[in-house]
């Protein structure tokens, strides 16, 4: 409790999977929450649950791939908070494809909202921290970034560019106190994968569950519990990290 206490965090992507389960840890560490996503009500709802349950979060209306709107919720945290001491880029679109045969726009609207989003929040936000020579901004990448699957190289693109980026932007920003860091997950039950499942069945799953060293998903709560950490001061020194919540997905051989 209190981990985060009286601290402002945005977090992309809220209304669920991953992104709901930081909202949910951040306001119960005390954080004051500005969830955005998409899909208006269900995050509207998650919001009013927090905001019944445990302390403070609002709902805004945003997609990633819009800069206005991204800008949009920038002006208004700082207009109602004041402050903006965590960023957390977590919305992202699970979208697959043979590179042979992925149409062009696929691969545009992947990188606009997988990557692209990253670019447009922190160009908004960075002045921000810089101002007050403090911030913390945590990318959600993948497990993906690091090894092979077929038809993902499109999402794995965006994810390992997620983070090289980040690794760039702590080198440069370390001097003003602004951290830095991924997250990348393994295979975490979210709606994210139950669509995927009922496109393709459940098979890819039990693949993921078998090639990990923990021999099952992951819950978004335990992806959260690092973003905790990340966002808060007992990680004071950790900035270029990447860290892995996957189970071990990413150290056993890639077909066993
Ligand atoms: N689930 C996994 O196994 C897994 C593994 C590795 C990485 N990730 C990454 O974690 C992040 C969250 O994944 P998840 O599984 O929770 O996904 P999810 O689909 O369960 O939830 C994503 C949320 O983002 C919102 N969203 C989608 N597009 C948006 C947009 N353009 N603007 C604003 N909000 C938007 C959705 O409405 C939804 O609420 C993603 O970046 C994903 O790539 C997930």
């Amino acid at each position: 409790m209190n981990r985060l206490k009286g601290k402002v965090a945005i977090v992309t992507g809220a209304a669920d999977g991953i992104g709901l389960a930081i909202s949910q840890a951040f306001a119960n560490e005390g954080a004051l929450v500005v969830m955005c996503d998409i899909n208006v009500d269900k995050c509207d709802e998650e919001a009013k649950r927090l905001n019944d349950n445990v302390g403070t979060a609002r709902s805004y209306a945003c997609d990633v791939g819009i800069t206005k709107d991204v800008k949009n919720v920038v002006d208004r945290t700082l207009a109602e908070f004041g402050k903006i001491d965590i960023l957390v880029n977590n919305a992202g679109i699970a979208l697959s494809g043979n590179i042979v045969e992925m149409p062009e726009e696929d691969w545009d609207r992947l990188m606009n909202i997988n990557l692209k989003s990253a670019y447009r929040s922190i160009q908004i936000v960075l002045p921000h921290m810089l101002g007050k020579q403090s911030g913390s901004i945590i990318n959600i990448s993948s497990i993906q970034a690091f090894r092979s699957w077929d038809n993902w190289t499109a999402y794995a693109g965006a994810k390992g560019a997620m983070c090289s980026m980040t690794k760039q932007l702590a080198g440069q920003f370390g001097v003003e106190n602004i951290r830095f860091n991924t997250i990348s997950p393994g295979a975490i039950l979210t709606p994210m994968n139950e669509k995927r499942i009922q496109e393709e069945g459940k098979a890819f799953l039990q693949k993921s569950i078998d090639q990990a060293a923990m021999k099952r998903l992951g819950k978004p709560q335990e992806v959260a519990m690092t973003a905790v950490f990340l966002a808060s001061d007992e990680a004071p020194f950790i900035t270029g990290a990447d860290i892995k919540v996957d189970g071990g997905l990413g150290v056993l051989p890639r077909y066993l």
